[in-house]
């Protein structure tokens, strides 16, 4: 199955075993001049460990669905739990056999087409709940789960529409669509936590980063392939200036005020009930 490249890239530059997000305890005093990327991968740590603290009491075993590079899932195994991990992602598979060295059960495959042969207590969607089809996510968990089991999401979800074409709007499930599928497959409700302001310092730092190193490097190529290739450098601009366009558009994306005005980053846990 093919590779998420904006993935690999993250996974390659912050060079830490998470693709989320990380949680902030103090996002209000997170000073971005002097952040660094240690502290980016502690709050990575501090995510997994806080969503931890969510998973009940008669857990023992956990299906990690949209794995990553594994993580959450090594994080989980080591304080106990018997975990297995399943993604869509062939660079992700190789990524978990070789950390795993075959410790680790992989399911290769989209959860919507996970054939389980066992029940397991709980399920963990960490930042995969979005790609996951909303009906067909509830459908499988049902199928997937024990009596009783539990559902436990980490994602940020739409709160707001106001007709734009915001990117904020995309690739995310409606909070309230969502809630309501999870009622109509049989899930309760029993906690929640919204978590966008621990979660908004990574954005902001991403943010940072570009508009202080990125953008100022890049300015200075255009500059010096103008000066010194002018034929070349108008041909090339020609051919790439709509795709720039909209990349740049794609950067609203680590707005974390854009953010903040459509989207909420919730912890959801749900339990099976009997239907
Ligand atoms: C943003 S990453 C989160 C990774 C990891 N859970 C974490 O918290 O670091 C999203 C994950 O969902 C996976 N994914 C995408 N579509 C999926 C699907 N249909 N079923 C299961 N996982 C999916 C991706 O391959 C990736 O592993």
């Amino acid at each position: 199955m093919p590779i998420d490249h904006v993935l690999k890239l993250y996974s390659e530059t912050i060079q830490s075993p998470y693709l989320h997000y990380g949680f902030w305890d103090h996002p209000e005093s997170v000073d971005l001049d002097k952040v660094t990327l240690q502290e980016i991968k502690d709050a990575q740590n501090r995510y997994i460990e806080h969503l931890a603290s969510f998973i009940p009491e008669d857990v023992k075993s956990i299906l990690d669905v949209g794995c990553g590079i594994g993580g959450n899932a090594d994080y989980l195994q080591k304080i106990g739990y018997l975990v297995e991990a399943l993604s869509p992602d062939e660079f992700q598979k190789s990524v978990i056999a070789e950390k795993f060295d075959g410790a680790m059960t992989f399911h290769h495959c989209k959860f919507e087409k996970f054939n389980p042969l066992n029940e397991y207590d709980l399920i963990l969607e960490s930042e995969s709940a979005c790609y996951i089809k909303i009906d067909h996510g509830f459908e499988k968990a049902r199928e997937t789960l024990k009596s009783d089991g539990y559902l436990l999401v980490s994602d940020y979800f739409v709160y707001f529409r106001d007709g734009t074409k915001n990117p904020h709007l995309k690739s995310s499930h409606d909070k309230e669509k969502y809630l309501n599928s999870a009622i109509a497959h049989g899930f309760e409700l029993i906690r929640e936590f919204d978590q966008t302001e621990n979660t908004m310092p990574t954005l902001d730092y991403g943010k940072y980063f570009i508009d202080r190193f990125i953008n100022p490097a890049m300015e200075y190529g255009i500059y010096s392939s103008k000066k010194n290739y002018p034929k070349t450098a108008a041909i090339i601009e020609k051919i790439i200036a709509p795709k720039i366009e909209s990349k740049l558009n794609q950067l609203e994306l680590i707005d974390s005020d854009q953010f903040r005005k459509y989207r909420q980053y919730m912890i959801y846990l749900f339990q099976k009930k009997d239907v």
